[in-house]
């Protein structure tokens, strides 16, 4: 594996930050220069219908992105396999549709009118051919920039200057969303709210009139989230990627404690979600091994990890290769029931009701209709416990039917008050509540 050090994926990145927030204020660069508009700045981005953009993604975006999976080592062929795979295996039937290409398909080459030129030996049909092979499979397709000068990846990986004309050439090509990430967004010292709503105001206003989902990638940044997008990083990233998406397990690259830190950092901002915006804790790495479990606990983990995504109404976007999922990986991300709890319309975001301090967590999420929830018994830790779930607590009361979303049954009796059961280690029961509003 070669290591691919990003900021992101570093403590200094966190120091750097800051450094470059300060920075930032005190540089007060000129929009102008920086995104190719006649915006200045400080001054207000024109305003923007955000029903229009939330209509994008108004239940959390579901798909694979090829970062933890595939690295930098992305090209036409690889891209077609990933689509077909998640056609055959079943992945794009329940819901997985966006294939979503991340850093490593462009070099940062542009032609002389500035617009975005590829590699035709990476892109033998180029990148509109790519989309439509995409669409073609009945699949959406997601494409990815930096807001500065420079990417992650690289010097001159970024959109600054041509802000509306990529965005412009990206729905020409027929792409269905982007992400866009923040390396050379520090590096120039970007104004980010502003940066950010350009670029909202540039998708929205795309030569194409094409609908397109906003992610925006800032690791954490909250004053971010005023401007709007379909969904917001809330921390770091999840995992280390590497130049081709192998990686060594022990190595450290994806870690469960990452898991645990990016869940508690997503879950600090609940009201900041709703249908159309949602908060982005990172992918899913079902399928990878997690150095800090045992080999014997990757399932559940994984399993508990897609639990709590979709108890938070999170974008479930795979960030492993699908050409080679295991059939337990497969039958975690394809369990219907706990992805109807992502997708549920009301698209409220769950919020933890109990902790016991040692590991045993109960969560709570609303869902569509009076008196139903889904509650989860998460067990955080390696030591089986009990975990109970309080009915009050999670806003219910009388008589509660319950079915457990994992075994797919109904529990025998109906219940009041409180439901107990045993969770192994690092596993997570998930539970649909139907009751009444406790008020
Ligand atoms: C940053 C982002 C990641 C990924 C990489 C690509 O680290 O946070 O999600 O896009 O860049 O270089």
């Amino acid at each position: 594996m070669h290591p691919i050090t990003h900021p992101a994926t570093s403590s200094a990145r966190r120091s750097r930050r800051r450094t470059l927030t300060k920075a930032a204020t005190a540089a007060a660069l000129s929009l102008t220069a920086v995104l190719g508009t006649a915006t200045s700045a400080g001054a207000a981005v024109p305003p923007d219908d955000l029903n229009k953009l939330y209509a994008a993604s108004l239940t959390p975006y579901m798909g694979w992105n090829t970062w933890y999976g595939r690295g930098v080592a992305i090209n036409q062929s690889v891209i077609r396999a990933e689509a077909d795979a998640l056609v055959n295996s079943g992945l794009a039937a329940a819901g997985f549709k966006t294939v979503w290409l991340d850093d490593g398909w462009w070099s940062g080459s542009r032609d002389a009118s500035g617009k975005i030129t590829v590699s035709s030996t990476q892109w033998p049909t180029g990148m509109n051919g790519l989309a439509d092979y995409i669409h073609s499979k009945g699949l959406k397709v997601g494409i990815y920039t930096d807001a500065g000068y420079n990417g992650c990846g690289g010097a001159n990986k970024g959109s600054a200057g041509h802000v509306q004309q990529d965005i412009n050439t990206f729905a020409a090509w027929g792409y269905d969303a982007v992400k866009i990430d923040h390396c050379g967004g520090n590096i120039t010292g970007l104004n980010d709210a502003d940066t950010y709503a350009t670029y909202r105001h540039a998708i929205l206003n795309n030569s194409s009139a094409r609908p397109m989902v906003f992610n925006i990638c800032a690791w954490g940044y909250q004053a971010y989230q005023p401007v709007n997008s379909n969904a917001w990083r809330t921390d770091f990233d999840i995992a280390v990627g590497s130049s081709d998406g192998s990686y060594v397990p022990g190595s450290g690259a994806y870690t469960y404690a990452k898991v645990l830190r990016n869940l508690d950092t997503n879950s600090r901002t609940p009201t900041s979600a709703g249908p159309g915006h949602w908060n982005d804790p990172d992918y899913l790495l079902t399928g990878h091994n997690l150095d800090g479990l045992p080999t014997s606990s990757t399932d559940a983990a994984s399993r508990s990890q897609f639990s709590m995504w979709a108890m938070m109404a999170a974008p479930l976007i795979i960030g492993t290769r699908a050409t080679t999922l295991s059939p337990a990986s497969l039958a975690t991300l394809t369990n219907a029931e706990v992805i109807a709890v992502d997708q549920d319309a009301r698209g409220s975001q769950g919020v933890k009701i109990a902790d016991d301090l040692a590991g045993g967590q109960v969560w709570s999420k609303r869902l569509t209709g009076s008196g139903t929830r889904a509650i989860a018994l998460f067990n955080r830790s390696g030591t089986g416990r009990n975990i109970t779930a309080s009915f009050s607590a999670a806003g219910l009361r009388g008589t509660i039917g319950l079915r457990d979303l994992w075994t797919h049954t109904n529990l025998s009796s109906v219940t009041t008050g409180s439901y107990t059961a045993y969770v192994p280690p690092y596993a997570t029961v998930v539970l649909k509540a139907t009751g009444t509003e406790a008020s």
